[in-house]
């Protein structure tokens, strides 16, 4: 572990435990529910599900003849205790003397990828609360679930489940384990297709962990070199597809990183310039992908210091979600070796903070493709950060750049908490991701790049400054990025200053994951 402070350890003197990460095996199967024997039996209805006929009995064929199979115990329960099959609803009932020793009833909202997600998290909360350590999930009806939907539905509840079982509690000094190791999915098909989904989703899984892992970090254990440690980790795992570059200080000045190296100027820690390559068993390429992150393992604000309320400077540990998206990609990516697809994962990482050492509103500095800036608000740092690092990606001779940012707090003003901006002057890659976003159900919306704001941009010693005020302030920073990507590349940004932290569980969601993969592998063949 790499020194955190002066005194060579991690300031505060915490050390994270080893991560606590879910082993679950999921199952396909097509067999009669009745035959299943386990901890607990999770039967999945919506409200229609639930409807009776005229002599109170339930009209969907499963919840009939699991009534009957309890002799009645599950109409009476259900209404009891005012179960109605409603989104967040759930019951547990303890059955004694039959093959599952438990029945749970989880509501189901719509028919969306979210919903069945959620579906997945309730059941964790059951199976935990139960103390179950394996599981069966029983859809009451998949008359809504065309054949193609099926395994998409499979591996969102899978997904949910494991994100539900999973506690992020590396910083408490006790924790308490899942038992849950086992779960089979009845009735949404089986066989070598829905296995391998399975699988991957497995692997998606472990990326959003890593994902979460890296944001709760906080800023006084995850440094921009304790950061770099992680994704060579990542890296030397899945070696055989997977290399890692981190460049210093110098070798950054070498590149003329002048925007970058601005803002790490005034911190302790040292910057680090994180590039990871993918690239498939058979050494055969088609398309070149990079994804850029904004890693910021702590933003201060600079000298514009974050004050007041809600400028949020308590959670900016944060801001470096969109590299731990990309480099929770990486690790999925490691895993499931998609052919013809290469993948740069480019991150340039460090802290902006305050000191004699650092930026001064007003400075000017110099990006590595020669432009001027003229840094009229330190806050405005992920972006000059990035950068650099398009720069660097644009000279990877990539087709395609996507990059995640917890950029604006303009973004969440705009879009709320849960949805990610989007800006593209590409419709191509805008429907690529938004392909994607419908399979894992992470939520997107397109933003306009209305060049004519470009206007309050403009510096009058400068080439641009780095901060165009109030209006429209997720707009001028992705017209800002614009700059320093070339134009025969197709590229996207994508703010999710809002979804990848979750301000009521006061926890990382691992937000972008999933839907990078989803882009990746809908680039390779
Ligand atoms: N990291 C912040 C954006 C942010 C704010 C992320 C709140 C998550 C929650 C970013 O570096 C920032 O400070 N942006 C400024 C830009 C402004 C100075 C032009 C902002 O949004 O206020
Ligand atoms: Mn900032
Ligand atoms: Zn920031």
């Amino acid at each position: 572990m790499a020194a955190g402070s002066a005194f060579g350890a991690t300031l505060g003197l915490t050390k994270p435990a080893a991560a606590d990460i879910p082993q679950i095996t999921f199952f396909s199967k097509e067999i009669d529910f009745a035959e299943w024997k386990g901890d607990l039996l999770a039967v999945v209805a919506s409200e229609r599900d639930m409807s009776k006929d005229g002599d109170s009995r339930f009209i969907n064929a499963v919840l009939k003849r699991l009534d009957e199979l309890l002799n009645g115990l599950l109409g009476e329960a259900s209404v009891e205790e005012d179960f109605k099959g409603k989104p967040g609803q759930s019951i547990v009932l303890r059955l004694p003397g039959f093959g599952f020793r438990r029945l749970g009833l989880i509501g189901l909202g719509q028919f969306t990828v979210s919903a069945y997600h959620a579906i997945g998290e309730s059941i964790a909360a059951v199976a935990k609360a139960a103390q179950a350590r394996n599981a069966a999930i029983l859809l009451a009806s998949t008359n809504g679930v065309s054949d193609e939907f099926k395994s998409t539905v499979a591996s969102a509840i899978a997904m949910g489940t494991v994100q539900g079982l999973y506690e992020d509690n590396r910083y408490k000094s006790e924790s308490k384990k899942a038992l849950v190791e086992s779960v089979d999915i009845i009735g949404l098909g089986s066989g070598s297709e829905l296995d391998k989904k399975l699988k991957y989703s497995n692997a998606t899984s472990s990326g959003i962990i890593l994902a979460k892992e890296l944001v709760n970090s906080p800023a006084n254990v995850l440094t921009p070199a304790v950061l770099a440690e992680e994704a060579s980790k990542v890296a030397s795992m899945y070696g055989d597809v997977l290399t890692a570059k981190i460049l210093d200080v110098h070798q950054c000045m070498e590149l003329k990183m002048g925007s970058y190296l601005g803002v790490a100027a005034a911190s302790a820690n040292l910057p680090h310039f994180i590039h990871l390559c993918y690239r498939p068993p058979n050494g055969l390429v088609k398309t070149k992908l990079a994804i850029v992150g904004k890693g910021l393992t702590f933003d201060s604000g600079g000298y514009n210091i974050k004050t007041g309320p809600g400028c949020s400077i308590d959670v900016m540990k944060t801001d470096m979600g969109g590299s731990a998206a990309a480099f929770g990609a990486a690790k999925v990516i490691g895993q499931i070796k998609p052919p013809s697809v290469e993948v740069h994962f480019i991150v340039a990482a460090c802290e902006n903070m305050i000191s004699g050492t650092g930026m001064r509103p007003g400075d000017i500095v110099t990006a590595s493709n020669g432009k001027t800036i003229e840094v009229n608000n330190t806050d405005a740092e992920g972006r000059l950060t990035l950068a650099d690092a398009l720069v660097y990606a644009c000279n990877q001779g990539v087709d395609k750049i996507v990059d995640l940012a917890t950029l604006t707090g303009a973004c969440i003003v705009a879009l709320g908490s849960s949805i990610a901006g989007i800006f593209t002057p590409s419709d191509e890659l805008a429907k690529e991701i938004t392909a994607a976003s419908e399979i894992t159900g992470e939520k997107f919306w397109r933003m306009p790049l209305e060049d004519s704001y470009w206007e309050s941009m403009k510096s009058g010693v400068a080439d641009m400054v780095n901060s165009g005020g109030r209006q429209g302030g997720a707009i001028l920073a992705a017209l800002f990025l614009k700059q320093f990507v070339d134009e025969k590349v197709q590229w996207m940004h994508i703010d999710v200053a809002g979804p990848v932290w979750d301000d009521k569980k006061r926890t990382a969601t691992g937000f972008g994951v999933s839907t990078l993969v989803e882009w990746v592998l809908s680039n390779s063949s």
